[in-house]
């Protein structure tokens, strides 16, 4: 099951002081890359830019490569983690029962996209394939914590609840 994410919100200094902290114990080889940001992905728990851009020079790949393999491994997320996680199953089960337009609506309440987090940080908002309880179609999970045969407006009378 998904993990509560509990970061605490570090200033971007400090970020960037980890970041190079992290960096500074790696090895500075391009081949070394996908190590690097997950190693700083697991500290602050997500890749932010100023650490592309240290990781960038130090290892002489291009900014541009680095913004490619956080974009392609969906387990690098680039913003960074909201004290709640949402996860919606777009699954087939929870597909064909509305899941799409649950999505929707929690997008539209709280101005985010998948793999984004809320402004105020309460909130990251991701999508999954199957929470393996296609029964309780459709499915939401938020730290974990599944909540079963949802709708539009349901969602958001749980997702109040939050602080
Ligand atoms: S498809 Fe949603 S829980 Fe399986």
């Amino acid at each position: 099951m998904q993990q509560t994410t509990q970061q605490a919100t570090i200033s971007p200094e400090d970020e960037t002081l980890k970041a190079v902290e992290i960096i500074e114990n790696q090895e500075h080889d391009a081949k070394n890359l996908v190590k690097i940001l997950q190693e700083i992905q697991k500290e602050l728990g997500y890749v932010p830019e100023n650490a592309q851009r240290l990781v960038a020079e130090k290892t002489r790949v291009p900014v541009s490569k680095i913004y490619g393999i956080l974009s392609f491994y969906n387990f690098f997320r680039l913003y960074p983690p909201g004290r709640h996680r949402i996860n919606i199953c777009l699954g087939t089960a929870c597909y064909v029962k509305g899941s799409k337009n649950i999505l929707n609506k929690i997008e539209d309440a709280y101005n985010i996209l998948p793999g984004q987090t809320t402004k105020d940080r309460k909130f990251s908002l991701d999508t999954v394939r199957c929470l393996g309880c296609c029964a309780l179609a459709p499915v939401m999970a938020v730290d974990g914590n599944v909540y079963a045969r949802n709708n539009p407006t349901k969602v958001l009378e749980i997702l109040k609840k939050f602080t």
